[in-house]
């Protein structure tokens, strides 16, 4: 049975609260996303990777993801790419930029970056796992984690052996998605190769993978006897999860879905929030997938989501689509916006 009232695990000298981290989604993890997860009940909330080769961090992209200003909690960057002197100078260069926490991306089975053997292609190649983790360790005056699926493909799960080799390198966590680099996102993750890792070793365990419930979270908390979980896409228009979680672990009582009111505000402060980080036009083009997301997870049927979607993706301007969101949720219901 999971053990009501422990509720803090740590990285290095940080003691985190809670048991649902927010994970490192490309594209979906920024700033403003983070920040909301957090003031939902998020634990840690991961930043989208950036490139090990800090010449490309001059793009309008790796600038918005290495941003330190503004955030409201601990600040765990990611650092994506698979030479060891690269990515020890990627973490430095992170450091020196405000991050409190430097994660390293091998669970990523995306092209562009297993075309260059980074993300979980590098789970393949130990030798290099450890040389890339002793580099970045060495170079890093904060902690080091990592981030991993449970192997190369289902004949080759070395989940356990880079776990040894990790905490040996001096990794203050890991986090390990349920799937293999093979298995991309097809199927469904499997647990018992992270409860593995968690009997196989002294590091704090993050345990990710298709968690979508508050039951969900505690089912695998108990499986895998990880210190927590890792949340990805079913926080996508509903930051609600973490604090669900939050509740349905302490008490086991589901906490009700919030009200369409809470969801208009919540919404019109995390579109205000993305206008301020990227500017008006960037961030009013930002906002249509957040939206979509949120229509989806929130309306009553497709027909709602489709019509929502049409009427939303045209407007150009700030006011336009915080307009439509108080239309279509609020006309009745006299809301405060504030802005983020
Ligand atoms: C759109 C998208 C972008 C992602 N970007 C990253 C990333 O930058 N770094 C990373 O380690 N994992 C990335 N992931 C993987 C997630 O962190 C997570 O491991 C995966 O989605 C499984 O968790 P979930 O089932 O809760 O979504 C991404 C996943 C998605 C869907």
């Amino acid at each position: 049975m999971y053990p009501r009232g422990i509720n803090l695990f740590h990285i290095g000298p940080y003691a985190i609260e809670g048991r649902a981290v927010l994970a490192p989604m490309a594209g979906i993890s920024d700033q403003p996303f983070r920040n909301l997860c957090r003031t939902q009940g998020a634990a840690l909330a991961v930043s989208e990777m950036v490139t090990s080769q800090t010449h490309l961090w001059q793009s309008r992209k790796s600038q918005n993801r290495l941003k330190s200003d503004g955030e409201n909690g601990l600040r765990s960057v990611q650092i994506a790419g698979s030479e060891p002197t690269q990515m020890a100078e990627a973490a430095k260069a992170c450091v020196d930029a405000g991050a409190h926490i430097v994660d390293i991306n091998m669970g990523c089975p995306a092209k562009k970056v297993c075309n260059k053997a980074a993300g979980s292609a590098l789970l393949q190649d130990e030798g290099l796992v450890n040389d890339i983790l002793q580099a970045v360790v060495e170079a890093s005056l904060v902690p080091v984690t990592l981030k991993i699926r449970t192997g190369w493909d289902t004949n080759n799960k070395n989940a356990c052996r880079i776990a040894r080799i990790a905490q040996d390198a001096g990794i203050q966590l890991l986090t390990v998605h349920g799937r293999t680099r093979a298995c991309r996102f097809n199927g469904e993750a499997e647990y018992s190769t992270i409860a593995a890792v968690v009997t196989e070793t002294d590091l704090p365990v993050i345990a990710n993978g298709d968690i979508n419930s508050p039951e969900k979270a505690q089912q695998v908390l108990e499986q895998t006897g990880a210190a927590a979980v890792m949340i990805g896409r079913a926080t996508q228009g509903n930051p609600w999860l973490f604090q669900q979680i939050n509740a349905f672990l302490a008490t086991g009582e589901k906490a009700q879905q919030p009200h369409l009111a809470e969801v208009a505000q919540t919404l019109l402060k995390h579109l205000n929030a993305m206008y301020n980080f990227y500017g008006q036009e960037h961030g009013v083009r930002i906002a249509r997938k957040h939206f979509a997301w949120y229509m989806d997870k929130h309306l009553p049927t497709q027909e709602a989501v489709k019509a929502a979607r049409r009427q939303f993706n045209p407007l150009l301007l700030p006011q336009e689509q915080l307009k439509l969101v108080r239309t279509l949720f609020t006309e009745h219901l006299p809301l405060e916006e504030e802005a983020a």
